[in-house]
């Protein structure tokens, strides 16, 4: 039994990391193996000779088992810009992330891998997020920033995901904003255009707490059986 998801999101700084961490809490309260990578990072620090992002270092701490960190994260640039400009010397190879990733799905029950960026935002010169899921085969989950602004972008990311081809499994809303104004008025009509299962709601936390997120995902629309 094995499986993964491509976690997706709205925009850069929706909170997709916090949700896949969410995520891989609440397939790990059902006694299930979980593992995340993000292959893409852009906005890294030298830590012990090598460079490191925040996200990937978080994925990191929460898997169910110790991983070495270019595992998680084989493409770390230090440069916080779009990849193909930060990359531009060590672009992003597909076929050394599929690699990794079949590495780490033998591994567990469930990997989960965090997008850079939105779903078009490019890797490299001549690839975006829609090619790293695609060269994957995941399942994908939306998540959606849940501000001013965000039943655009969740149309607009809908139309390209059903162009890939890859199935949306779910949605995820990531309440990243105190007090917006009719926020769940707006979830409401994004649960109605996505038309996928809402696989939870996550309340603004001004001190991000992970148990209590994780308390707000619902796994059981992701077919976890499998
Ligand atoms: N539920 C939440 N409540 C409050 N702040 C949040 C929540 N989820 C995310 N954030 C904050 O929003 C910012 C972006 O979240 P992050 O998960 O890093 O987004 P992304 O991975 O899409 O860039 C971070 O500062 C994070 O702490
Ligand atoms: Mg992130």
């Amino acid at each position: 039994m094995s499986g993964g998801f491509f976690i997706t999101g709205t925009d850069t700084g929706v909170g997709k990391t916090c949700a896949a961490i969410a995520l891989m809490r609440a397939l790990q309260r059902q006694r299930k193996t979980v593992l995340a990578m993000k292959p893409v990072a852009a906005g890294c620090l030298m830590q012990e000779g090598i460079l490191k992002n925040d996200d990937a270092l978080a994925l990191q701490f929460h898997a169910s088992l110790p991983l070495p960190y270019p595992l998680i994260n084989p493409y770390a640039y230090a440069e916080p810009v779009s990849p193909h400009l930060a990359g531009i010397h060590d672009p992003v190879q597909l076929a050394v992330v599929t690699q990794q990733f079949t590495l780490l799905k033998s591994q567990s029950d469930y990997v989960l891998v965090e997008g850079a960026g939105g779903w078009l935002s490019p890797i490299n010169n001549g690839q975006s997020n829609a090619d790293l899921a695609a060269a994957l085969a995941l399942p994908i989950i939306l998540v959606v920033g849940i501000r001013l602004g965000c039943i655009n972008h969740a149309r607009l990311s809908l139309l390209a995901i059903n162009q890939s081809g890859l199935p949306l499994a779910g949605w995820v809303a990531a309440c990243t904003e105190p007090d917006m104004a009719y926020q769940q008025d707006n979830i409401a009509f994004i649960n109605t255009c996505l038309a996928v299962p809402l696989l939870g709601v996550l309340p603004y936390l001004s001190d991000i707490n992970f148990d209590l997120l994780a308390n707000q995902i619902d796994v059981s629309a992701l077919d976890i059986g499998r």
